[in-house]
């Protein structure tokens, strides 16, 4: 089935698809095992910062050997594209799917260059994601409570606007959300995506997953998120662990040995968000 039929079929029936991002093989093989294991379809996600990392042509290469292997489907995006050329060579190479994070730009700005991608894609399977409003924040760990302005929300009658002219599949929104865990987390704003869901039936995507409590979580699916996106709780779990596994064992050099616990620690994360975002047994 493609990725659009999941999102529809997610929508209708309540639940979320999980995006995951990676950047090396150990986080990929406890990402793909958890998916596995409670048979879930899922996203994988890089960011501009994490394609360069590896390489595009590498990412789709490993991904594409994890998908050989396994009989849940997989899905590819690129999170957070900014740079128009390397979005295309994304589409280019095969991710299924690209968001483009034209945040930072005037809203006719935004639309301008989403419709853009829209139509590059216009004759693959790919989907577009765009986004409207500012989530703010990185996926890094913050001690302080992230504070949101109001007027960083997107709106019901932009985020109509936006899907009406781009005609992109999914739209990441902010409704309170912000990238990275936080101390203490602000709600979000239920309200504001109950208008947004209201003003369009385009696939509502919550960037900033992480360190979000799982009432929160539930009651965005409930009020229409689709896709959730997952990085700094991976993130976190992979360095936690590193350090332990160094700080037990200092004489141990060999890489295979001190990364297969890694794998193993990013499964269970993952297995707990297949779990609440209700995608198990989704496949
Ligand atoms: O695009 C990536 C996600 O929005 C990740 O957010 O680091 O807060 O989980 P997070
Ligand atoms: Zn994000």
């Amino acid at each position: 089935m493609k990725l659009l039929n999941y999102f529809k079929k997610a929508q209708k029936e309540g639940w979320a698809i999980g995006q995951f991002n990676f950047t090396t093989d150990e986080q990929l093989k406890g990402i793909v095992a958890a998916a596995q294991k409670l048979n879930s379809p899922i996203i994988l996600g890089t960011s501009e910062g994490e394609s360069r990392f590896l390489g595009l042509e590498k990412i789709k290469a490993l991904v594409d050997a994890f998908k050989e292997k396994s009989s849940v489907p997989i899905f590819l995006n690129l999170d957070h594209g900014q740079d128009l050329d390397y979005i295309k060579e994304a589409i280019k190479i095969g991710y299924d799917c690209v968001h483009f994070d034209g945040s930072n730009l005037s809203l006719e700005e935004n639309i301008k260059l989403t419709k853009r991608i829209v139509k590059l894609v216009s004759k693959k399977s790919i989907l577009v994601e765009g986004e409207v409003g500012i989530i703010g924040g990185s996926s890094q760990l913050h001690h302080q409570k992230a504070v949101i302005e109001k007027e960083c929300l997107s709106s019901a009658f932009e985020a109509q606007r936006f899907v009406k002219e781009t005609k992109a599949n999914s739209l990441a929104v902010a409704i309170g959300n912000i990238h990275g865990v936080y101390q203490k987390m602000p709600k979000l704003d239920i309200e504001r995506l109950k208008e947004i869901r209201q003003a369009t039936d385009a696939i509502l995507v919550l960037h900033g997953g992480s360190g979000l409590s799982q009432k929160e979580i539930k009651s965005a699916i409930k009020n229409g998120i689709v896709k959730i996106n997952i990085n700094t709780e991976l993130r976190l779990a992979w360095r936690e662990n590193l350090e332990d596994i160094l700080k037990k064992d200092k004489e141990e050099i060999k890489p295979y040995k001190i990364l297969t616990p890694l794998s193993e620690k990013i499964q269970r994360v993952v297995e707990d968000k297949i779990k609440l975002f209700g995608s198990e047994n989704k496949a």
